[in-house]
């Protein structure tokens, strides 16, 4: 029966074009929105990704390597995928399931890893709600780089992208003895020279964060022009 031989060859090819645009569905490419960048909106590799970088997807854990329990945080759709998000259901997303975990036994990152802080814990769910999409938007406006204040710029951005490894309560074990919590402990490191050297990846030091993407410029440019100024407690 020419019919039914025909069947089968073109259900296949059916099964493979809902594959594909399945998989399209996904963009591991940021969608630039092409606007100014929104403090309303979460733009995933801006926003999310380098919460993930700095505090889960590292060797041991869950980066490409390792794969914690199969869950791999490096990338948009690694992330969507291993991770179990749910567009707009956060409460059934796993990942979110797991950093709000309270059961010590359970939630991640474990101890004696610290948690996720509130404020990085509301990213994550406003993103989820949001749709989890993989935006990206033009930075608006220049970079400030004068005055550069401790408390309110550089303490955010250790907190986000180093303190997974660096913290009071993890950097003997995963920072190289490198301590970048409180004012004191990052100075020192800011009047070495390593910790310009590291972010800016010069020659001659570890490039950081280790295993994720670099800083942005502006980040880089805020932390030089802080150390420059002699590292104030401001
Ligand atoms: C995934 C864990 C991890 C993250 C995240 C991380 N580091 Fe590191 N860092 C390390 C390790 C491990 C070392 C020891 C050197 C190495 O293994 O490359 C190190 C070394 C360093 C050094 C010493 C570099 C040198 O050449 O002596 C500095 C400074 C540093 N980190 C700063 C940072 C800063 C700033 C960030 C955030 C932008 C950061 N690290 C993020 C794990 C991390």
């Amino acid at each position: 029966m020419p019919t039914r031989s025909l069947f089968l060859p073109f259900f296949c090819l059916l099964l493979f074009a809902v594959a594909c645009t399945h998989d399209q569905a996904l963009p591991e490419d940021p969608i630039d929105t092409g606007l100014p960048c929104s403090p309303d909106v979460v733009y995933f590799p801006l926003d999310v990704l380098p919460i993930l970088e700095g505090n889960c997807a590292f060797g041991g854990c869950h980066d490409a390597g390792t794969r914690a329990e199969g869950v791999q945080l490096d990338s948009y759709v690694n992330v969507v995928t291993t991770g179990e998000v749910k567009p707009g259901k956060p409460q059934n997303s796993e990942l979110y399931e797991v950093i709000t975990e309270t059961n010590n036994d359970k939630r991640m990152p474990p101890p004696p890893y610290a948690p996720l802080s509130d404020a990085q814990k509301a990213i994550i769910e406003k993103w989820i709600l949001q749709g989890a999409k993989n935006l990206t938007c033009t930075p608006e406006g220049s970079c400030n780089t004068t005055n550069v204040s401790f408390a309110a710029t550089v303490v955010p951005i250790l907190e986000t992208g180093c303190l997974g490894c660096h913290g009071a309560e993890v950097y003997q074990i995963a920072g190289d003895g490198i301590n970048l919590s409180g004012y004191d402990a990052v100075k020192a490191v800011a009047q070495n020279g390593k910790l310009f050297g590291s972010i800016n990846h010069s020659s001659g030091f570890s490039p950081m964060p280790k295993g994720g993407s670099k800083l942005p410029n502006c980040q880089i440019n805020q932390i030089k022009s802080w150390i420059d100024a002699g590292a104030p407690n401001n």
